[in-house]
Order: C-alpha cells, then sequence, then structure tokens
C-alpha cells in the first residue's frame, strides 16, 4: 500500500517537474499558436453590433516604437507577460451593457489566463537578472496605454459602444504587438 503511494507521489513529481522544466521555446510556440483563436473569440464576442450607432473610435495610440525598439529579449519576455496581465485586467470591468456572446466571452478569458500563467513560467525560469532601465520604461509606457483604456471605459460609463472600441482595440493590437515581440525572441 505504502509502495504504491510512493510510486503514485514520485509519479507526481516527475510530472510536476517536467511540466516546470518545459523549455521556453515551446512556451512561445505555444503562444505563436495561441494568437489566431485569441483573435477569432475577440470577433465572436461582438456580432450583433451595427457600426453607425457608435461614435468613430478613438485613436488609443499604441506606442509600438517604444515597446520594440531597442527592447533585448529580456524586456521583450517581461513586455508579453505584462502586456497579457494588462489585457486580462482591462476585461475585468463591467460588460453588463454589452451584448457579447458570453460563450466566446468565457473562453476569451479562460485563453488569456492560461496564456498569463503559461507565460510566467517563461519568465520566472529564464529572466532571473534585475529589471534593466529599459525594461522599467517599457512596462511604465505599456501601463500608461492600458491607463488610458481603462479611463475611457470609466468615462464613458461603461457602455457598448466604449466596450466595443476597447475590444476593437485590442482586437488590432493583440496580434501585432505580440508577433513583433515573440519575434525577438
Ligand atoms: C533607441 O536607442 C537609440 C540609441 O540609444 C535612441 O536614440 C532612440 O531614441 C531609442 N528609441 C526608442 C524608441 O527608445
Ligand atoms: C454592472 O453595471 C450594471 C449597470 O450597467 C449594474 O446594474 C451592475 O450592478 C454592475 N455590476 C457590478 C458588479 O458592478
Ligand atoms: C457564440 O460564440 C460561440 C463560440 O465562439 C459560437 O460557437 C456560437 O455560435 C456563438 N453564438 C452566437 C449566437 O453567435
Amino acid at each position: 500500500m505504502a509502495t504504491i503511494l510512493l510510486q503514485q507521489t514520485s509519479l507526481l513529481l516527475m510530472l510536476i517537474l517536467s511540466t516546470v522544466a518545459l523549455d521556453c521555446g515551446q512556451i512561445v510556440q505555444s503562444q505563436r499558436n495561441e494568437i489566431g483563436r485569441t483573435r477569432r473569440l475577440l470577433e465572436a464576442m461582438g456580432g450583433q453590433r451595427s457600426p453607425t450607432e457608435c461614435p468613430e473610435d478613438p485613436d488609443f495610440g499604441f506606442p509600438m516604437e517604444k515597446i520594440v525598439l531597442n527592447s533585448s529579449k529580456e524586456d521583450a519576455r517581461m513586455a508579453i507577460g505584462f502586456f497579457l496581465e494588462q489585457i486580462q485586467n482591462i476585461f475585468q470591468h463591467n460588460f453588463t451593457q454589452t451584448n457579447w456572446n458570453m460563450t466566446a466571452t468565457d473562453l476569451f478569458q479562460e485563453t488569456l489566463d492560461q496564456q498569463q500563467i503559461q507565460w510566467q513560467r517563461c519568465s520566472i525560469v529564464r529572466t532571473r537578472e534585475q529589471a534593466t532601465r529599459h525594461s522599467l520604461h517599457v512596462k511604465r509606457t505599456l501601463k500608461m496605454y492600458f491607463t488610458k483604456l481603462h479611463i475611457f471605459l470609466r468615462e464613458k460609463e461603461y457602455s457598448l459602444c466604449a466596450w466595443d472600441a476597447v475590444r476593437g482595440e485590442i482586437f488590432e493590437v493583440y496580434s501585432v504587438v505580440l508577433s513583433k515581440l515573440l519575434g525577438k525572441l
């Protein structure tokens, strides 16, 4: 009995260890593979919107150059994790006023959670050195951009139109930003 228990425990331990040791390259590849599906889910969330009802989407001005130029691999790894986390945060706000497809919305949030958790493993394992001055700058720049989205939603009282502008914005930037940053790894 004890032997079986011991065997099971060591099997479990091996499983955990092999999961932790999962190569960063594999995580990068799986993050690449998620891009298309995540975009399709973001698209599937909306659907019934008639564009004429809403004012033109504002230009939130994603700071692409500041994020991508001069960034090392470590900067890029940090930026990907932070970017995913910030998107997760945005979609924690109240969207009861939208007419989103809840199945697609749940799946979208689920996949973002998974991507973020998976990415953490890659950055924790591989980036032990202290944050560089540049990586702090990249983080601050990203934070400022996402703050703009938060303020916009709040000012528009989380209306359907405001949410669809934000969803459209994330739809646009998600794949471009990730492709560029993943391309650096
Ligand atoms: C990149 O680095 C160069 C040289 O240090 C600097 O002149 C330029 O402003 C930097 N660009 C960005 C977007 O940080
Ligand atoms: C979300 O907003 C709706 C009205 O738009 C409100 O009735 C509801 O209480 C809010 N929910 C939360 C959790 O704040
Ligand atoms: C809602 O989204 C799911 C998942 O993308 C999709 O299978 C389903 O057809 C959508 N429902 C409607 C009413 O569009």
